[in-house]
């Protein structure tokens, strides 16, 4: 049974970022209700009406990996992880985007799958096998005529998204070869609850995993999981290492440690969860609080990075331009738009000292070292930063 826990009230597709603000524009701006669920039978977390994948994923689609530092290092790291650990023939990657992890592949050795036509287009005139299309049973068996099994299957903040997982993961034991490996990262529940980070919860993060559920909906396509990474990116990923039943893989004791781990945090439990949203009800009053406080200071306050996640805040907090001023972010098709929802101005990276901004509310918190070390003498100069991780506070020091 699906247990509502949390309502994120009314929310817009994270990535629809206003091109103008005009009654036409409004008129069409899409809402839908974000409420969060607990499925008291497989443990896992879920939005309760996830939206259609097929609005979200489109040829406008905004986000391009490959823009931060951090992300393309991370994505080289496991590539050579992954290829040095399993020695992949043939491999592939649900969610390719811009090509950040395949690029460090050969071409021949690699093919990648990306709904979102504008980025497949990228990576297939990179010379990349690109197929622009969802992944499901349908595609696994047109690639597995094509090109037979696959070796490695890899998957960055992408399974999460998917609101089949039935699906999914039956298409992937479709074409995995027998000891072939299915490597797959996305945030970790466990993460968000020690974190506060409810920004987690938007239209495109359709599940938060944990152990405990995916162990459960795997054994139902004979699929185990045999390792586990546990991540900082993205304020806290989890990364599986999946393979056949029947393959001569060795559980791994992180497997069992996290297992153990999860138990005792109560990752099974309604009432953890229940827990939380008490939680997240605070952290929402402080940071109104807050910047309503810096407001009748006179203060300048901007938000850094115009993330999806800060989109499920501002909108649940009701932030909007007469609490922050605009938004910065470094992507040039956000620059100019409004945010989804609350239509603050993104702007491009500016001279923090020389617009005289007191502080800069981190939208991309998880990247809070990449960014103080960029934005060292706006800090030296007095400047600061906000968060709401683990919970609401004013940064003065460079986190590095
Ligand atoms: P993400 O958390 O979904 O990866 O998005 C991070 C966003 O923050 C992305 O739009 C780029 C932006 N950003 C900046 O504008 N400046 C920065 O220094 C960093 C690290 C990110």
């Amino acid at each position: 049974m699906k247990k509502v826990f949390l309502n994120l009230l009314k929310q817009p597709i994270t990535n629809s970022y206003l091109s103008n603000v005009n009654n036409t524009t409004l008129k069409k701006e899409f809402f839908y209700n974000l409420s969060i669920a607990f499925d008291t039978k497989n443990y896992l977390v879920s939005i309760k009406k996830p939206i259609n994948p097929k609005s979200q994923y489109t040829d406008k689609y905004a986000h391009r990996a490959s823009q931060s530092k951090t992300m393309n290092n991370s994505f080289k790291k496991i590539a050579v992880k992954l290829k040095n650990r399993f020695k992949p023939k043939l491999s592939m990657e649900i969610g390719s985007n811009d090509g950040v992890f395949l690029k460090n592949f050969n071409k021949k050795n690699i093919i990648a799958v990306e709904p979102c036509k504008n980025l497949a287009k990228i990576t297939n005139k990179k010379g990349y096998l690109t197929y622009d299309k969802f992944w499901n049973v349908n595609l696994a068996k047109t690639i597995l005529n094509k090109k037979g099994n696959l070796d490695l299957i890899y998957s960055a903040n992408t399974i999460s998204h998917i609101p089949n997982l039935k699906e999914t993961f039956k298409a992937i034991s479709l074409c995995l070869s027998k000891e072939g490996v299915f490597v797959f990262e996305d945030p970790y529940i466990a993460s968000v609850l020690k974190f506060n980070s409810y920004d987690q919860f938007y239209d495109e993060h359709v599940h938060l995993f944990s152990l405990l559920a995916i162990s459960k909906l795997l054994k139902k396509n004979n699929l185990k999981v045999i390792d586990i990474d546990i991540l900082t990116t993205h304020g806290g990923s989890i990364r599986f290492y999946v393979a056949k039943d029947d393959s001569n893989f060795i559980v791994s004791q992180n497997v069992k440690k996290t297992y153990k781990s999860e138990l005792k945090q109560k990752l099974d439990k309604f009432s953890t969860y229940k827990k939380f949203s008490y939680r997240v009800k605070k952290s929402k009053k402080e940071l109104i609080n807050l910047l309503k406080k810096l407001k009748r200071q006179n203060k300048k306050v901007i938000s850094y990075g115009a993330t999806y996640k800060s989109a499920t805040i501002f909108n649940y907090c009701d932030i909007g331009p007469d609490l922050i001023q605009f938004v910065t972010d470094s992507t040039k098709n956000k620059q100019g738009k409004y945010t989804p929802g609350k239509h603050i101005l993104i702007k491009p990276p500016c001279n923090m000292i020389q617009e005289k901004i007191d502080y800069a509310f981190l939208g991309a918190w998880n990247f809070l070292k990449e960014i103080s070390a960029k934005e060292i003498k706006f800090l030296k100069k007095g400047g600061k930063f906000i968060t709401h991780v683990p919970k609401v506070k004013i940064i003065k020091k460079n986190a590095n």
